[in-house]
């Protein structure tokens, strides 16, 4: 596999969802689980930014979206209940097994840092960044989920359902953030939104190389040309 090719199959759900058909059951319960914590952590860092947005208007968004996300996150500690596994903390250093996976927890650990303090009162200038990786998140989420409920419609369809009903809330959550962005860009914001844009094409730019050398090198080792680390 050339690994330009190998790092847009884990951009399409299609292949995405062969790649998962083909691994270990305790490898998909760690990519549940992260999901999981990826939900909760989002939902956290959505209810910072409700408590301290100037917008009482935005406030209520993002309380609303922090909702969602911590329902997604009980959804998916039922589905790996439903297989059998408790939810359990991730690892410190997680092995990514892909450039979704990867982009989810680092760009959730970003935001993290850019974050505002409770006790903070911000505006649109510190919440433009934070939401514009959320985006981010949200469209990698998309992939990532769309791939793991294709796997499941034959073995578990309760299973590929409950992720069906996730993946439409993060329809709506990447449309109503790209609309807000677009109507701040029209309303006086344009640097900040192209400024953040860019810096989040770079981050994704560079979780894709990374992709792509990983593949190239596990292609390899598989090829018997590298030992197995
Ligand atoms: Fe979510
Ligand atoms: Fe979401």
């Amino acid at each position: 596999m050339d690994p330009t090719d190998a790092a847009h199959v884990m951009q399409t759900p299609e292949e995405y969802a062969d790649f998962l058909s083909g691994m270990s059951f305790d490898k998909r319960i760690e990519m549940i689980n992260s999901f999981r914590c990826a939900e909760l952590q989002g939902a956290e860092e959505l209810r910072v930014l409700s408590e301290t947005t100037d917008d009482p208007d935005l406030a209520k968004k993002f309380a609303r979206h922090a909702a969602d996300e911590e329902k997604h996150g009980a959804y998916f500690g039922e589905i790996m209940q439903r297989l059998g596994v408790e939810p359990f903390d991730p690892p410190d250093e997680p092995d990514h097994i892909t450039i979704g996976g990867r982009l989810i927890v680092d760009t959730l650990n970003d935001i993290e840092e850019i974050l505002p303090t409770r006790g903070e009162t911000v505006g649109l200038d510190r919440v433009i960044p934070i939401l514009t990786l959320f985006q981010a998140v949200e469209s990698r989420a998309l992939v990532s989920f769309e791939a793991h409920r294709r796997t499941f419609e034959a073995a578990d369809p309760v299973i590929a359902e409950r992720i069906g009903e996730i993946i439409a809330d993060e329809s709506h959550h990447a449309a109503y953030v790209r609309t807000l962005l677009d109507q701040w860009a029209a309303e006086g914001w344009a640097d900040e939104v192209k400024a953040a844009q860019e810096a989040t094409d770079a981050r994704e730019g560079k979780a894709r190389e990374w992709a792509a050398e990983r593949l190239e090198a596990e292609r390899l080792r598989d090829a018997g040309a590298l030992p197995a680390s």
